[in-house]
């Protein structure tokens, strides 16, 4: 008998056919949420889930789950899944590194730009209507070409960012939990500051940093205060390390320019007051979801899983913080 596993929401149809070779697979084509209890009953026999980071992996759960040995996140942040609740049952956890550096490194260009030349708002502008011509002083925006980028969390995804940050000759500041080596930080023309001094001096912040209880509300009031009032703040990492409340007061007040985010604290849901604003740039949480990214992701959830459950050793197992 194949063990059996589930797929928490919908997947391409390669990952499924390839999970259906070695798996009894209950798929969820119709990519209905599952709530904790559903997921709970859903998941009590089975050894293993392909999930993603709408379900939260945590010891309730795994008491719920008696038989599982494995969860495979599609989904490079694994924020959703308690490891060490997962350690302690020996259940093995999954994410899928490297597939989407590139393409979330591009979305986060797309958010800069956006925001820095306020596309989304021109655009709102045009379609409703209000275009009566040409104009000057219309939708002054802020050169991003020969600006200051700062970047928060320099791993993979941080460094595409800052590769790309040539082609507009910027001075590219970075400030890390470790200091990169020499090498990395000359392929990336990146210079390591301290917080404070990435703060002042950034005209453009980008956090690239993974959600955890370290960097829980990391850019609050407090960091805000400390940067121009003509920078504008990106995220496309993670809601939760920026205070989505103090981000909308800094905002109102003009204490900073704009912000140009992909994640929220508490999606899908978002701060109401982002929505009245008009110089924040806001998408669902789409940064790595190119067509050829978001399959490569899903395959590789899908090989994490087969290996995780045939050989106990999947290519990106996680391990629990120490
Ligand atoms: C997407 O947010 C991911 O973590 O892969």
């Amino acid at each position: 008998m194949k063990p059996k596993i589930l797929v928490t929401r919908e997947v391409f149809s390669e990952a499924l056919n390839f999970l259906g070779q070695h798996f009894d697979v209950t798929p969820n084509q119709a990519d209905t949420p599952m709530s904790p209890e559903v997921l709970a009953t859903a998941l009590a026999d089975m050894e293993g889930a392909l999930t993603t980071l709408s379900e939260r992996i945590d010891e309730a759960l795994l008491a719920k789950c008696p038989k599982l040995k494995a969860v495979c996140n599609i989904a490079v942040g694994y924020n959703n899944i308690d490891l060490k609740a997962c350690h302690a049952r020996g259940v093995m956890a999954t994410n899928t590194p490297g597939v989407l550096d590139d393409s979330t490194a591009d979305f986060t260009w797309a958010l800069i730009l956006a925001t820095a030349r306020r596309v989304t708002e021109a655009e709102q502008y045009l379609r409703a209507g209000k275009w009566t011509g040409w104009k000057l002083k219309q939708f002054l925006g802020t050169d991003v070409h020969h600006a200051t980028l700062g970047i928060l969390g320099m791993g993979r995804v941080g460094q595409a960012v800052a590769r790309r940050a040539r082609g507009f000759e910027m001075t590219v500041l970075y400030h890390n939990t470790r200091r990169l080596s020499a090498e990395i930080e000359k392929s990336c023309h990146a210079a390591y500051v301290s917080m404070d001094e990435l703060l002042a001096r950034a005209d453009i912040l980008t956090v690239h940093t993974p959600y955890s209880p370290a960097t829980h509300h990391l850019l609050g009031a407090t960091q805000m205060a400390k940067m121009k009032s003509t920078a504008i703040l990106i995220n496309a990492a993670r809601g939760g390390v920026i205070d989505d409340a103090a981000l909308v007061a800094a905002l109102k007040q003009g204490a900073l320019a704009g912000a140009g985010l992909d994640v929220f604290e508490n999606e899908p849901s978002l701060h109401p007051g982002f929505l009245k604003l008009s110089n924040v740039v806001l998408t669902p949480h789409v940064a790595s979801s190119s067509e050829a990214t978001r399959r490569r992701m899903a395959m590789l959830a899908a090989e994490n899983l087969v290996a995780a459950l045939t050989t106990g050793k999947p290519p990106n197992l996680l391990h629990p913080p120490v």
